[in-house]
């Protein structure tokens, strides 16, 4: 996501602003920008690509004097990645500049009022109309304008501002998306994360929701969102730097792990409005949508399997068929599609090659492509007839956790459209559903909350020499990816198996001290589960069971039990999988894996 920085104080801005944007380049983006104060005036300086690009049109900051500063990398969400979409952003007279982290979710509204009191735009950002909101509130008092825009926008921000009027002070503001402040010895910093100042210091001040602070360079004042100033007192940071690009934690992974709570918020919140699912970006009419006659998801790894599961979820609520292809196979035998199959492409990066291909070949035969990408103008999002697009941010791990959780969510979402103007599902069912997803964050948190009781049970299964993950239905979609995040990151050999299939082979490799993995989350499939997980179990296994809270009565024929809280059984993988993540990971890291880049594998796979 979006890094954030800004200085005051005695020293050259520009040299110090890069240099923090440097320090949050591990938070993901595609472009960069700062705004300096130059006595007279506030310049920008802004461009697609890397910081590299920045330090060489600002010769390293020489170019921009002044002592007064903000700074911005942008990973998009609102608006391809481009020169004019990058962060600062202006108002029309230049009098006030903004950076921001975040997502405006209520901007389209915004942009449409602000239009028609005159206002232009010039990018296609959510992050421009809050500069123009600012400028429509601001006469005179930033703070009053500050919060009178805090007010009005809806979503996650975190602000960096300045004004001309007022270049003796910064502001920053923040809701969801994190914000600090620290003080520099002869000056005072903003930054989204503690990396961007730990090297002036160890001691800053956590902004908290809805508060905003006015920064000089000897003084920092803070502020409620009724302008009353407040106290705060500064937390002393312990980090290395190392572990502070990581927010703290050891691994991306477990940052990622721990990020997925608010990224499967910011996928679904901004798509749901009054009781109502709406996907602009999907860019089909009601009768387009009745016009589908067939899905068809073409994904790899991980994004195959949320095709996986979604599958159950497509067909069993909107009771349209669905087959899904791992897109190394699809794009080779010549794929049988008619004009009413929409195609859809998942992909993380958006740069995987078969995937890619995959997309370039259902075009070739006419059918709709729609594509479900974390990568904001990647090849895939670029190339597909729509795109929605999953806000999980940058994820820097190998493997995927929260871009795997977010797709989940944008498959719902999908799904959920499509039945309702399909009818299938009625008003009643559609609205209890949407609360269920609205829950799903708050579960998740929950889940997470197992750490440790989920190490101490993996760190008796470091040694594992083979690992069987078992389900029917769902529950085998979200074990084919508890099984591939065991075995990518563990080295352990792993595999998923259909659990009623297990008769048919594979119960011939269970024997003493097997470790088999069983999630049974969905309750009509629940007797024929401990059916299967009877017959392990004689041959010797020790079964770890994943289960909905209740079912109590699990307990005499397994030998551990994780326990994930009542959501709707079209949801569950959601829930299943975090003890599943985290038991990867643990086991990972108790083998001395890398588990962030383990071996032979690629964040992303742009070759076949
Ligand atoms: C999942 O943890 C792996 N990193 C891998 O299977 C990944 O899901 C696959 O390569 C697809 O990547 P994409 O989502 O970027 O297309």
């Amino acid at each position: 996501m979006c890094g954030i920085v800004g200085y005051i104080g005695k020293e050259q801005a520009a040299p110090i602003l890069l240099d923090g944007l440097s320090k949050l380049e591990y938070r993901g983006y595609d472009s960069a920008g700062i705004a300096v104060y130059d006595g007279s005036e506030i310049k920008v300086v802004k461009s697609k690509g890397r910081l590299k690009v920045l330090n060489e049109l600002t010769h390293d900051g020489a170019s921009m004097p002044g002592t007064v500063g903000i700074g911005h990398t942008r990973w998009a969400t609102h608006g391809a990645p481009s020169d004019t979409n990058a962060h600062p952003h202006f108002n029309k007279d230049e009098s006030i500049v903004v950076v921001h982290n975040g997502i405006i979710e209520n901007y389209l509204k915004l942009k449409k009022k602000l239009i028609e009191r005159g206002y232009e735009f010039c990018s296609d950002t959510d992050t421009e109309v809050v500069v123009h909101l600012l400028d429509y509130y601001y006469h005179g008092n930033p703070l009053e304008a500050i919060a009178k825009v805090m007010h009005r926008v809806e979503g996650s921000y975190a602000f960096g501002i300045m004004f001309a009027d007022f270049p003796g002070e910064i502001y920053a503001a923040r809701k969801d998306s994190p914000l600090i402040v620290g003080s520099a010895g002869d000056g005072n910093l903003i930054a989204s994360d503690v990396p961007a100042i730990l090297r002036y210091t160890r001691s800053v001040y956590y902004i908290q929701n809805q508060e905003f602070v006015k920064l000089t360079a000897d003084s920092m004042t803070f502020y409620n969102m009724d302008e009353e100033e407040i106290t705060k007192t500064p937390t002393k940071i312990e980090w290395d730097i190392n572990a502070a690009e990581k927010g703290g934690y050891e691994h991306f992974m477990l940052k990622e792990i721990y990020e997925q709570p608010g990224a499967v918020r910011d996928t679904f919140s901004p798509r749901l409005k009054d009781g109502k699912i709406v996907i602009e970006e999907l860019g089909m009419t009601d009768e387009e949508i009745l016009s589908v006659k067939k899905i068809h998801i073409v994904a790899c790894g991980s994004a195959y399997h949320t095709g996986m599961t979604c599958k159950y979820v497509f067909e069993g609520l909107a009771r349209i068929p669905v087959e899904v292809d791992l897109a190394s196979e699809f794009r080779y035998r010549d794929p049988i599609l008619e004009k009413d199959t929409l195609v859809v492409i998942i992909s993380q990066s958006g740069e995987t090659a078969d995937s890619l291909a995959a997309l370039r070949e259902a075009k070739s035969k006419g059918s709709r492509v729609l594509a479900i990408v974390n990568v904001i103008g990647s090849s895939i999002a670029r190339e597909a007839d729509n795109v929605m697009y999953t806000w999980a941010g940058p994820e820097i791990a190998v493997a995927t956790t929260k871009a795997y959780s977010t797709q989940l969510i944008a498959q719902y979402l999908l799904a959920l459209k499509f039945a309702q103007v399909r009818e299938t599902i009625g008003e009643k069912e559609f609205g209890e559903m949407l609360t269920d997803i609205e829950r799903l964050p708050e579960q998740i948190e929950m889940l997470l909350g197992n750490k440790e009781k989920i190490q101490k049970f993996a760190n008796r299964y470091l040694g594992a020499r083979d690992v069987f993950f078992i389900g029917r239905g769902i529950d085998y979609a979200i074990s084919m990816e508890a099984s591939l995040k065991l075995k990518e990151t563990s080295y352990i050999h792993s595999e998923a198996c259909a659990a009623g299939e297990l008769k048919h082979g594979t119960i011939s490799l269970i024997e003493e001290g097997t470790l088999v993995s069983a999630v049974l989350t969905q309750d009509h499939l629940f007797p024929k589960m401990i059916s299967n997980i009877v017959e392990v179990r004689t041959r010797g296994a020790f079964v770890m069971a994943v289960t909905n809270v209740g079912n109590v009565e699990i307990e005499k024929n397994v030998d551990y039990v994780i326990y994930i809280p009542k959501t709707n059984p079209y949801f569950t993988n959601s829930l299943a999988i975090i003890p599943l993540q985290l038991f990867a990971y643990y086991i990972s890291i108790g083998r001395g894996c890398d588990v962030d880049k383990p071996r032979n594998l690629a964040k992303s796979v742009t070759v076949e």
